[in-house]
């Protein structure tokens, strides 16, 4: 199973995705978890705020690695560098293990005017490409609103893409423009989660969104949980907080593998 999580910021991806990787593990899969979001917190969704996870250094600041793989520098643009680095010994080098997780932090690339062609987005995508096309564990991916890291291709392995909304228009418009681009790139299975919901607004959030992107399912919902909340406020994982958010998550996970079939 590999698993994108995607969204407007704040609307809870991180939440999701961290409890997605400690449900799989649960259930004795072996899980990849990848922050793909420049401003990285997927470890602390995990396993809380810890200090090995904040000592992470991200794969697009290893200036030693990409320099090593791609034979160019970081950051050089126009320079000649090979388009598919070695990668495969990367998850086990330089992953971090949390509660017996392997946690992949990529970091954000620099963009110049047009989109980046630099070593160390050549590394990253090819990583993203491994992990998605040679390796048999659950991967779960945290990724921000844009999906640049994936490409075609790449995108095709991704199982499902969960994109999260919570009620509000705001985030709708994102996920319309997520749509797009995952579209674009062959992404087929998309779904929404709508995250933060209160049972009074129910009925009324689902018409919003039916009416502005009818061709994307709701896939399933999780309620505004004070105990989700107060987690992050003291850094630790929803996970451990509550079970009724758990039971949600794993509600979703079920729908999520009866999809994919
Ligand atoms: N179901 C929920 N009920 C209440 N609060 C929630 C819920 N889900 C997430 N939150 C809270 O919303 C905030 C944002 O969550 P999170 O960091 O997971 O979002 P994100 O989409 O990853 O944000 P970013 O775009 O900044 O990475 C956090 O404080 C989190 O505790
Ligand atoms: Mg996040």
């Amino acid at each position: 199973m590999k698993i994108a999580i995607t969204g407007k910021g704040g609307v809870g991806k991180t939440t999701i995705a961290g409890a997605f990787a400690r449900l799989y593990k649960d259930k004795g899969y072996k899980v990849l978890a990848v922050d793909a979001d420049p401003d990285a917190n997927l470890g602390s969704a995990i396993a809380g705020v810890s200090k090995i996870q904040q000592e992470i250094v991200p794969i697009s600041q290893m200036k030693k690695l990409i320099e090593e793989r791609t034979g160019a520098k970081p950051g050089t643009v126009g320079s000649f560098f090979k388009i598919n680095p070695k990668v495969d010994d990367i998850p086990e080098k330089l992953g971090t293990e949390l509660l017996g997780i392997k946690l992949l932090v990529l970091g954000g690339v620099e963009k110049g005017g047009g989109g980046c062609i630099c070593p160390e987005s050549a590394l990253l995508r090819s990583l993203l490409r491994n992990l998605l096309l040679e390796r048999d564990e659950v991967v779960i991916m945290d990724m921000e609103a844009g999906i640049e890291h994936l490409g075609r291709g790449t995108a095709e392995s991704v199982d499902v893409f969960v994109i999260v909304v919570e009620p509000g228009l705001r985030s709708i418009e994102t996920a319309k423009s997520i749509r797009n681009l995952a579209r674009d790139i062959g992404i087929e299975k998309i779904f929404l989660v709508v995250n933060k919901v209160r049972d009074s607004e129910k009925g009324c959030v689902e018409e919003k969104i039916r009416k502005e992107i009818p061709d994307l399912p709701i896939i399933s919902w999780i309620s505004e949980n004070q105990k989700v909340r107060l987690a992050d406020i003291e850094g630790k994982s929803s996970y451990d907080l509550d079970e009724m958010f758990v039971e949600e998550i794993d509600s979703l996970r079920k729908k999520l593998e009866a999809v994919v079939g």
